[in-house]
């Protein structure tokens, strides 16, 4: 049976019992990852449609045959920065959990779940619809390029580092921490990051959500500093920059979903049982050791890293020190994540475990649009030494 042949209905997900249920199942007997590796699954905890949520427009759509569910599909959609100035917003469609019943693959579901989705952005004006997959989903990766027309666009890094309840980091004296008000993050934000690769424009929103844990900067307290005024809701403010500084944003993304690791190996049990006891005793081995994974556990995801000066590195450092002592605070919070563009030297300061990250997350494009063509062009081709950094949406995680 051929894409085009399928006699299937697709629909809307209705968030009813039935649905809900049904979805879990699927997602359930579709674990996405290689079986070879430690990886991290998500866990929904009954709601399916939470990982698009928090997104300004969704969707969520199912696949039936014979009145089994058998597909499921979500977008959402934003506006971001994707060219440079002076046409440098775009309205894109964002395509995940894509999922189908093992038993009905290769029958064109997949690809006509996505086609679906498509005409949903378009009906809505996107300018270019983009998914992300693990570079070695081969699946995945065939029928979004060789079947539906997507091109390799990103290869950003997924850093992922455990959190240790029993240790607190002592941060450097001779660094100061300090958090932003709202409106001081969002100003930062739009000066220093807006031409960032997909930045959102509703940035505003994104900091102001109630799972938007704050803002933080670091910087030298004996730093030279000057003075910067700025405006927000009609109202005139002064902010003092140092010279060389650094912030983040923490997103509480256990509020949303939860983790938890899938299919480790025996090595990996022992290993993690092993490790737990010798960093304990002997904590100057750092050893990197996994927490209890094997239930589902919540994290918290760094978003907008971004840093000015000289010296930024031990900046950056401290303030992923200081988002691990809160995160060590949090009961549930088990792993620290963050996203950030391949080429990003930003990879050498953020502490992770390798085990546990990703460090090709591939990232395809397609413009939904004619016009769009041409900028695709100049998007996929540009060199990676001179690629803009990324913006990674915490919604979107
Ligand atoms: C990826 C997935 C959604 C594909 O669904 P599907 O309904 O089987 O896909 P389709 O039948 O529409 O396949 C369309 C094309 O994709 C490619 N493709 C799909 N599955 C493939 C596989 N296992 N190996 C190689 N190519 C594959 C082929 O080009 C195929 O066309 P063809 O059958 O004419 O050769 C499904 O395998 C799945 O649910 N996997 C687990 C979850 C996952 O990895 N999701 C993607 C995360 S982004």
């Amino acid at each position: 049976m051929g894409c085009e042949e399928e006699i299937l209905i697709i629909r809307s997900y209705d968030g009813q019992s039935a649905d809900r249920g049904r979805v879990e199942d699927l997602e359930r007997r579709c674990e996405v990852g290689p079986s070879e590796r430690v990886f991290l699954f998500t866990d929904t905890m009954g709601d399916p449609i939470c990982r698009i949520r928090n997104s300004p427009l969704y969707k969520m759509l199912v696949a039936e045959v014979d009145n089994q569910l058998v597909g499921v599909i979500q977008g959402s959609i934003k506006v971001v920065t994707v060219h440079q100035a002076p046409k440098d917003r775009a309205k894109v469609g964002y395509v995940l959990g894509l999922r189908v019943a093992p038993s009905f693959r290769r029958r064109g579901i997949g690809c006509s779940l996505v086609r679906r989705l498509e005409e949903w952005f378009m009906i809505n004006d996107v300018d270019y619809a983009y998914m992300a997959t693990e570079k070695d989903n081969e699946a995945s990766v065939k029928l979004f390029i060789n079947k539906l027309g997507y091109t390799n666009f990103r290869v950003p890094a997924i850093l992922v580092n455990p959190v240790k309840h029993y240790r607190s980091y002592q941060l450097p004296s001779n660094i100061q921490i300090a958090r932003l008000k709202v409106d001081v993050a969002e100003f930062l934000y739009r000066k220093f990051m807006a031409s960032t690769e997909f930045f959102p424009h509703d940035i505003d929103h994104v900091l102001k959500h109630k799972l938007s844990l704050g803002t933080w900067v670091a910087y030298y307290k004996d730093d030279d500093v000057s003075s910067t005024k700025f405006e927000t809701n009609g109202s005139k403010s002064e902010i003092t920059i140092p010279k060389s500084w650094a912030m983040l944003s923490v997103w509480n993304s256990g509020e949303v979903f939860k983790l938890r690791l899938g299919k480790a190996p025996l090595s990996c049990l022992i290993y993690t049982e092993s490790s737990k006891v010798i960093d304990k005793i002997f904590p100057c081995l750092k050893l990197p050791s996994i927490p209890d994974f094997y239930e589902p556990f919540g994290f918290y995801f760094m978003y907008g890293v971004h840093r000015e000066g000289t010296g930024t590195g031990k900046l950056v450092r401290a303030l992923c020190q200081y988002v691990h002592n809160m995160a060590a605070a949090a009961r549930d919070c088990k792993v620290i994540v963050t996203e950030i563009g391949g080429e990003d030297s930003l990879r050498e300061e953020i502490p992770h475990w390798k085990l546990l990250s990703c460090p090709e997350d591939l990232w395809c494009i397609k413009a939904l649009k004619k016009e769009a063509r041409n900028s695709l062009h100049e998007l996929t081709k540009t060199p990676p030494t001179t690629r803009p950094a990324l913006f990674v949406d915490p919604r979107e995680v």
